[in-house]
């Protein structure tokens, strides 16, 4: 077949198209393809309309009832002088109608493809409301679980968070993009958010160069790379100048570096906050440094449609930035083939929530399920041996609140609630006792407790769903303290006075402090938001009809002191050992000041995190040995493989995620003491062992050095093969410059 040379998506086609359109505009057209307006805003009566009319909006965002989207479109295609469609916006972030785990839950399942899938199912849920450009994915690497958007975040790690953004750029846009069932992604927030100081959202970040290089934008390179289509500019201050303003990041980073085509948007009234960062006077002085830097669109604000005209014959923007903006908008609703489909048939598309998007929802519930910790193999509990068993806690039976943060669009109506699953799952075999206990996870009222104690006595085993509900974590909802919110560890300490077994599910927004009821419980599984069909894959999990297999994506600090705390840290000049450290309770107050140690590490905790990057146990046992290296030198440009043999020893078929890290040990600039540079999931049978290979070319090993040029250098690698972050089965090779 010939090329479609002829086919309105064709990019020489689009870039004619743009041009005979730009030529076209006036000014004010031009400017109001900028604007993004809130469609579900109580304007006065006509007012959206008229703008529409009038040519005056490039894109609406947040109406979702399909043939008032319609009828927008109408609007704009028929009734406007040029009839150029609208790009119609959304946060579908973990679902449209059918919610999906939230993404730190998505990331802990260290599968890509799954969360491509997932994706897939919220692009065509959300495309038959009229959507057609979703701001997902966030990917925002972040090392501070005070920060209640690390929930929608892909956790701490470059490695799995890059891969994460391809997958869910991919799963959104599709094969083809302008395929009805194929929505716009928009990968935010541009850039360094995640860093905000203390975790307190919309705060300062203050990021080295290296570092924003080597971290931060690694995966919005990525997502470039893949693709996509649009860029959201972050909120936050970045080294003095908030993205929204920042031309060095917009324009020579992602246009003139990365060779991004498409479209910038700001974040929600972000340009006109320029004026309260203390960046610019006024928002015409806003309008002016935003456009210069480089954001095309103003999402729900007003500073680009009152200045920019102004600012234009004034001489201050000049009007090749205006086309330049407009050209990147029009090439996106080009590529979406929105000039010759502008209206939606919900009745093409696949109904929501049908039995493809459940499944991919349990599924990806079941694997993003962490179990952190399993003693005496208390979990999986048995349907036989058990005769009854006592449910507690405000999240068993917490429809709304399972879904997590970031669900305008999700359907409460249908999630299946982990009380509801396992009474189900278990039938009349086993008697359920349930105690909500807590009206939700911030109460401080313990009367029910003892209702929740004699439950878990009479019962066989008492399973305790705890956490934080979903109004605890998202957007400007960041914590100082992690713990378990209200009296949640009080209710742990009664229940576990009763001698009975004690699993703890946790359905959280964030990596918790556990540390005060981890050693009062025999078994903890850790849920995040599981979403829509959380509670079947809790109920499989702690039945045993499948082995938990998500891994963390986010170290879990022992206390809020340690944090940061990541597993990519640097070594330091004096790193800790397990014989260098001193804990304040071993201090003898009465000899005379001697040395404490002399090393990294806080005195009144344990160096180490609570529950490494990486960890997660399995019903099966998974065991690790054999580390090879191809060869123990490589030349640089070539490739090494490094393999391990992995063995399950124990009598469950399971998942397993195959790690691989390594440490570039001397080096310009200081390295990370690990670095995930490959992942796998592999099923084992009992007995099985399988060799797992990774392949790793000498530019995965790469980083920004210190003349920020991307680079190389031979010397000595470690590389480590396991089960997390802490594996210690080690081996090396030597990069050479031949
Ligand atoms: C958030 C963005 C979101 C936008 C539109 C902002 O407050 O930071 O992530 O896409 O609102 O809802």
């Amino acid at each position: 077949m010939r090329a479609t040379a002829s086919r309105p998506t064709d990019p020489d086609t689009i870039e004619s198209r743009v041009s005979a359109l730009i030529a076209e505009m006036s000014l004010p057209e031009k400017i109001g393809q900028m604007t993004q307006l809130n469609a579900s805003e109580g304007y006065p009566p006509d007012y959206l309309g008229d703008r529409l009319r009038a040519g005056m909006v490039g894109s609406v965002l947040n109406q979702v009832d399909v043939h008032t989207v319609n009828e927008l479109q109408r609007i704009a295609v028929e009734e406007s002088r040029l009839g150029i469609p609208l790009l119609v916006g959304r946060d579908v972030i973990h679902g449209f109608k059918t919610v999906l785990p939230i993404p730190i839950g998505q990331a802990a399942t260290w599968n890509p493809e799954l969360v491509k899938e997932g994706a897939r199912v919220a692009a065509r849920e959300a495309a038959a409301a009229g959507v057609n450009w979703t701001f997902a994915p966030m990917i925002d690497i972040s090392r501070d679980p005070r920060w209640g958007r690390i929930a929608e975040s892909p956790g701490e790690c470059v490695l799995l968070a890059s891969r994460l953004a391809v997958a869910m750029v991919e799963g959104f846009q599709g094969e083809d993009v302008s395929a009805p069932d194929s929505i716009a992604a928009c990968a935010k927030h541009f850039a360094g958010y995640g860093a905000v100081e203390s975790g307190r959202d919309y705060a300062t970040t203050n990021i080295p160069d290296t570092k924003l290089r080597n971290v931060y934008l690694q995966p919005f390179k990525a997502a470039v790379d893949a693709g996509v289509m649009t860029v959201m500019t972050s909120f936050s201050d970045l080294n003095g100048v908030p993205p929204t303003g920042n031309e060095w990041l917009l324009r020579d980073v992602l246009r003139d570096e990365w060779g991004f085509e498409g479209l910038v948007v700001s974040d929600w009234d972000s340009v006109r906050q320029l004026q309260v960062h203390g960046l610019t006077e006024d928002d015409k002085a806003s309008a002016s440094e935003a456009a210069i830097a480089g954001v095309d669109m103003e999402m729900a604000g007003d500073a680009y449609f009152n200045h920019l005209a102004t600012l234009v014959e004034e001489g201050t923007v000049s009007i090749d930035i205006i086309d330049a903006a407009v050209a990147n908008i029009l090439r996106a609703k080009l590529r979406l083939g929105l000039f010759e489909q502008p209206y939606t048939k919900p009745d093409d598309l696949p109904a929501f929530s049908n039995e493809i998007a459940l499944q991919t929802a349990k599924t990806t519930a079941l694997q993003s399920v962490v179990l952190l910790k399993n003693d005496d193999g208390t979990l999986p509990l048995s349907s036989e041996a058990l005769s009854s068993v006592a449910l507690i806690g405000p999240l068993a039976d917490a429809a709304y609140e399972q879904l997590g943060t970031w669900i305008f669009d999700g359907n409460v109506d249908l999630s299946v609630t982990p009380l509801q699953s396992i009474r189900q799952l278990v039938g009349d075999d086993v008697d359920v006792r349930y105690v909500r206990a807590m009206q939700n996870s911030r109460s401080r009222a313990s009367a029910a407790f003892d209702d929740a104690v004699a439950a878990a006595e009479q019962s066989d085993a008492a399973v305790l769903f705890l956490g934080e509900e979903s109004i605890l974590s998202g957007e400007a909802h960041s914590r100082a303290d992690i713990s378990l919110p209200g009296d949640q560890a009080e209710l742990v300490r009664r229940i576990r006075q009763t001698g009975k077994p004690v699993v703890a599910v946790i359905l959280a927004g964030r990596p918790l402090t556990l540390s005060n009821i981890v050693d009062e419980v025999d078994a903890i599984l850790y849920a995040w938001h599981p979403g829509t069909m959380g509670g079947p894959a809790i109920a499989e999990l702690l039945f045993g009809i499948e082995s938990p297999s998500g891994k963390l994506p986010a170290t879990f600090p022992r206390v809020v002191g340690q944090i940061p705390i990541y597993y990519s840290q640097k070594n330091g000049g004096k790193p800790p050992t397990r014989d260098t450290v001193v804990h304040i309770d071993e201090i003898d107050t009465f000899a005379p000041q001697t040395s404490l140690g002399m090393t990294s590490f806080h005195l009144d905790t344990c160096f180490t995190p609570l529950f490494p990057f990486g960890h997660g146990l399995s019903y099966a046992s998974f065991e690790y040995r054999g580390i090879r290296v191809s060869a123990g030198e490589i030349r640089l440009g070539s490739t090494v493989t490094i393999s391990a043999e992995l063995r399950n020893a124990g009598d469950t078929a399971a998942e397993e995620v195959v790690q691989l890290y390594t440490r570039d040990l001397v080096a310009s600039i200081t390295r990370p003491v690990r670095e995930l540079k490959g992942f796998r999931r592999v099923r084992l049978e009992p007995g099985e062992t399988r060799t797992v290979e990774f392949e790793l070319h000498t530019d995965e090993l790469s980083f920004y050095g210190r003349d920020m040029k991307l680079t190389v250098e031979p010397g000595l690698f470690h590389a480590w093969i396991g089960g997390s972050s802490d594996t210690a089965l080690r081996t090396e090779f030597r990069i050479v410059d031949l």
